[in-house]
């Protein structure tokens, strides 16, 4: 595993901070690049502080070819992670050219200089915001595809890129993982989601409202056709895909495939009260909440079938809400204010 030098681009970030831990602790050779826009120079203070490790670190930019060209001159990468990315939906449709520069054109300049260098290994972290909103909410791999904003596309369109090169180069190893909504922390505390500016999603949400940080959670629409009538997601704890990502190493040896697809949720959903009712059990905080009209460009359901990756990746989901929600309280009641 020595041998097997990774590049992890966005290491520094929160699914690429807990799964360069996973990478090291198998024992495999680390180097990070990350421009620290989303992240910051503490994560890896931390990742050191768990793993005991060392580990490359260069700060740069994805859309800066020459930093590319002189990473694979230097180290013999023989992988590449790719989690490096802007991924606020939100923000995306605001500022549709810096997603597309950011996401789309670091990502071919990522790639090209892969192929310069003779590197054809990379793994791409896509989004099941991809699927868009279907009415049958099941999502298989082979679903069609139509994203409904900014962040989605860029997504899609660097999938499409991938397939296309795929195509025509056999030597080619592409895995694309779709996150389903990963939430959760590692176990020690001290690395988690850790939003440099305003949280995006519900479970850091949560947590802000349980350490006092804002009064209630709001809870967007509560009219959807689902049981209890609030919006329903499959929720996928950190560490799992921290798993699959260890996991994708092997298969590049094992695969015939040039391009894959995988799924990565745990093929259950739940809703918004569920996940709140599964917090206050799992803490015992009581979580304040108002429900108020739904939130532009939510979808009502979104649930994996994780059964190919089973199959072909030999990975399924091991941890349950509870777990997600008792680790996610941990990094947050820890580090209140992030780190
Ligand atoms: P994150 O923002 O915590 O991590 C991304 C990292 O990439 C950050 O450290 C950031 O500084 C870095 N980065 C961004 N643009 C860069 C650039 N141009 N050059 C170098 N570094 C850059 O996000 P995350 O939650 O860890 O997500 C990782 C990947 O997974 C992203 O591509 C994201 O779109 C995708 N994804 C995330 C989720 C989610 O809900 N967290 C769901 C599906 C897919
Ligand atoms: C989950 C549920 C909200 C906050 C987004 C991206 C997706 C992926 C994961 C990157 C929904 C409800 C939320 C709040 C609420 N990211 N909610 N009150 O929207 O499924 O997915 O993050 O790839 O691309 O779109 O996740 O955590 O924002 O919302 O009621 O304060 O919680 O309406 O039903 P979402 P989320």
């Amino acid at each position: 595993m020595k041998n097997h030098k990774i590049l992890i681009t966005g290491g520094a970030g929160y699914i690429g901070s807990h799964t360069v831990i996973k990478l090291l602790e198998l024992g495999f050779s680390i180097v990070i690049l990350d421009n620290f826009s989303n992240s910051t120079y503490r994560i890896i203070k931390k990742i050191k502080e768990i793993t005991n490790k060392n580990f490359e670190i260069i700060k740069g930019d994805i859309t800066d070819r020459r930093i590319l060209k002189n990473i694979f001159k230097k180290y013999k990468i023989k992988s590449v992670i790719h989690f490096a990315g802007l991924k606020s939906v939100n923000e995306s449709d605001k500022f549709p050219l810096s997603y597309y520069e950011n996401n789309v054109i670091g990502s071919i300049n990522l790639i090209k200089e892969m192929e310069l260098a003779n590197i054809k290994n990379l793994v791409f972290s896509s989004s099941a915001t991809v699927y868009g909103n279907q009415n049958n909410h099941l999502y298989k791999e082979d679903a069609p595809l139509s994203p409904i904003n900014t962040y989605g596309r860029t997504k899609l369109i660097i999938e499409e890129i991938l397939r296309s090169i795929c195509n025509i180069d056999p030597e080619w190893r592409a895995i694309i993982f779709r996150y389903f909504n990963p939430i959760g922390a590692h176990e020690s505390g001290l690395i988690g989601d850790n939003p440099i500016n305003c949280p995006n999603n519900l479970l850091p949400f949560i947590c802000q409202v349980a350490i006092g940080k804002r009064k209630k959670l709001f809870v967007f629409g509560d009219d959807y056709p689902t049981s209890d009538g609030t919006g329903k997601r499959d929720y996928i704890h950190v560490e799992d895909l921290a798993n699959a990502h260890a996991l994708s190493i092997n298969y590049f040896e094992k695969t015939n495939n040039s391009f894959s697809v995988f799924n990565l949720g745990t093929g259950k959903s739940f809703s918004v009260l569920e996940v709140i009712k599964a917090f206050e059990e799992a803490t015992s905080i009581k979580i304040p909440y108002q429900i108020v009209k739904r939130r532009d460009g939510d979808v009502c359901e979104s649930l994996a079938d994780p059964s190919k990756a089973k199959l072909e990746l030999g990975w399924e989901a091991k941890f349950d809400l509870k777990r997600m929600c008792i680790d996610s309280w941990r990094w947050q009641s820890i580090n209140p204010k992030g780190i």
